[in-house]
């Protein structure tokens, strides 16, 4: 979704001159050469140990950590993974900078759906981080995350999801209709816990409409890309009901757990997306 890389310190420390001391006094100055440049040592390592990371730095190291190895259907480790969801658990929409009072967060019409903003804060070919700003009604439609593993982290407000996996092996009614089986179809609302797909698994693909401003922060691993085959595909669903395939037989309690994804052939008339670059980030 962004190109470009953004990188700017964003380490912040701990002021030691207003550090307080257990006994209330301020520490004695050594009388002798060797103990201020021992104290001087000290200070130094103790001004290390309390180097504070911001958020947002944090969580370009872990991914930096968590996707040291990612390429195409390379899925993180459960210690990997379990340690990027802690820490994108953690984070609240202002480490990031975002606030529903934004310019972003307000109905701007072109056409059927309000504008989408993308926030790009990070990509390289490993992975990308960025920040989804939607209006209320604002959508994104049905499209797919292939050979990814994807973390979604809500910041704010309340969005409807609904996400699908292939049937892998089933019949097709033409090449560029498949049979996916839905799994999830719901409402979520912040705070909430962050979701993730995977190549495979987990709702790899996925639409979204706002039903409330909503921020939605997005770690991809690795990102789309055109030379490396992964393309982002836009899809019409159509009930299980809209076509009969041979050899595909789903009991009829259990149809609409199914649905036909067709390709789109050209971007989704209800795609409105800006894309801005959010700097001094990381
Ligand atoms: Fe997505």
């Amino acid at each position: 979704m962004g190109t470009g890389t953004t990188m700017v310190s964003g380490k912040v420390r701990k002021d030691l001159s207003t550090k307080t001391y257990q006994n209330g006094n301020i520490p004695i100055v050594a009388s002798t050469e060797n103990r201020s440049s021992s104290r001087k040592k000290k200070m130094i390592q103790r001004r290390n140990k309390e180097t504070v990371i911001c958020p947002v730095q944090k969580l370009f190291e872990t991914c930096k950590k968590v996707f040291a190895n990612c390429k195409s259907g390379t899925v993180p480790s459960p210690q990997h993974i379990q340690m990027l969801r802690a820490v994108l658990d953690e984070i609240k929409p202002e480490d990031v900078g975002v606030s529903p009072k934004m310019p972003f967060f307000r109905s701007k019409m072109t056409g059927r759906s309000p504008l989408v903003t993308y926030l790009h804060i990070h990509k390289c070919h490993r992975f990308s981080i960025g920040i989804f700003c939607l209006p209320p009604s604002g959508v994104i439609p049905l499209h797919n995350h292939p050979e990814m593993t994807v973390f979604s982290k809500l910041l704010f407000g309340t969005i409807h999801i609904k996400s699908y996996d292939w049937v892998s092996d089933s019949p097709q009614p033409s090449l560029d209709t498949r049979l996916a089986k839905v799994k999830v179809d719901s409402e979520f609302t912040a705070p909430c816990d962050t979701s993730i797909l995977y190549p495979t698994d987990g709702g790899n693909l996925h639409c979204f409409i706002a039903k409330t401003a909503c921020a939605v922060l997005d770690v991809l691993g690795p990102p789309y890309s055109d030379p490396a085959g992964r393309h982002c595909t836009y899809y019409f669903d159509y009930p299980f009901s809209s076509y009969s395939v041979d050899g595909v037989d789903v009991p009829e309690e259990e149809k609409e757990g199914y649905a036909w994804l067709k390709e789109r052939e050209e971007e989704p008339e209800d795609l409105k997306m800006s894309l801005k670059v959010q700097k001094d980030r990381i």
